[in-house]
């Protein structure tokens, strides 16, 4: 039975990053075939993301909590702190992922391509993003498809628009652009996020599974590393202020490919991969990039001065 990818509906479609280095693309709505699995009663349920300011965590947190509040067991992480060895101990996963430069992040992906063997494991997974038709579908189905090749079988996927936290975007003075943004994550998206939840348990239950879908559009020629280049070829300056450094390690713990020196905080350039993870969360601004000439500044500071808070999800119930 084919059916809409009706999740696409109901996730906000966000306009986001600074389109510098991003080509026009084409937003398709792929269907998504059903396939008949034995239908399984899950319990232990592991909830894993990549996070860097926030907005993936929120959801997958959420997911946890309203599991939970099921009776299942439920393990809920980002997936830096998850120890891969226990991957083989859930029946269900749920991997969480921001789009970044139109896929889930490359480091991310490597992890899941390291994990141990998982045949038959129930897996979804959902992408959070800020930008308008920035190949979310396809940065979604690619987590599905990295666990498929471990040997799990994908059942689900879902896409959750928020404020983008691509800084130069903000930086250059098109602020306005994120903040039409601002009132997300909101009860519509709590919603939608239940919706998934709860239709991933049902599909687990009833035994419907899902052969991977592809959308093809024009950015699934320039994501990843082709994007990453091009930015970094308009960023310059990227080092610590040591005058305003506080030395808290936020930035350290923040580079998920370890290009910040722990004792020195010096930043080794041809190892980042300009997520901005370090400038966006960094609490005094001491972390210091240039985009096309213009001082970035973060997402901490970007919601300091709009006076936006992020709410957290509800409690579950
Ligand atoms: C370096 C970078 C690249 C991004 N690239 C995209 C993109 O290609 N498409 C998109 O829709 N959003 C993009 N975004 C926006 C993020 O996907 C979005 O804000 C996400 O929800 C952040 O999740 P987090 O708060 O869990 O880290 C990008 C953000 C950053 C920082
Ligand atoms: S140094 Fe580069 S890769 Fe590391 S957090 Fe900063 S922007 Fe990301
Ligand atoms: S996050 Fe900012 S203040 Fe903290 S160690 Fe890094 S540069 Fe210094």
């Amino acid at each position: 039975m084919k059916r809409r990818n009706f999740l696409l509906g109901s996730a906000a479609v966000v306009a986001g990053a600074a389109a510098v280095t991003w080509l026009p693309g084409v937003a398709g709505r792929p269907t998504i075939d059903d396939v008949p699995i034995p239908p399984a009663q899950p319990r232990r349920a592991a909830v894993v993301w990549f996070s860097q300011t926030g907005h993936t965590r929120r959801i997958g947190q959420w997911i946890a909590r309203l599991w939970q509040a099921q009776g299942l067991d439920v393990v809920a992480s980002d997936y830096r702190q998850f120890d891969r060895a226990q991957m083989p101990a859930f029946d269900l996963i749920v991997l969480g992922s921001p789009v970044n430069y139109f896929e889930a992040p490359g480091h991310f992906q490597t992890w899941i391509d390291s994990l141990p063997p998982l045949a038959g494991t129930r897996v979804a997974a959902y992408v959070t993003f800020g930008g308008e038709g920035g190949n979310t579908f396809n940065a979604a189905s690619g987590l599905l498809d990295r666990m498929a090749g471990r040997g799990a079988q994908p059942v689900d996927l879902a896409l959750f628009g928020n404020m983008s936290t691509f800084a130069p975007t903000w930086s250059l003075g098109n602020e306005a652009r994120i903040l039409a943004y601002r009132h997300l994550p909101d009860a519509g998206t709590w919603a939608s996020v239940r919706r998934f939840a709860d239709g991933v348990l049902e599909r687990v239950r009833t035994g419907n599974g899902i052969a991977v879908p592809r959308d093809w559009n024009t950015r699934e020629l320039i994501k990843g590393t082709p994007s990453i280049a091009g930015t970094k070829l308009l960023i310059g300056g990227h080092a610590v202020d040591a005058d305003t450094c506080s030395e808290c390690g936020t930035c350290v713990g923040a580079c998920p490919v370890g290009a910040i020196d722990a004792a020195s905080r010096a930043v080794d350039t041809s190892r980042c991969v300009a997520c901005l993870g370090c400038v966006n969360t960094c609490p005094t601004g001491a972390m210091k990039m240039r985009f096309l000439g213009t001082p970035v500044y973060g997402f901490t500071e970007f919601l300091r001065r709009n006076a936006i808070t992020i709410a957290e999800p509800p409690a579950a119930g």
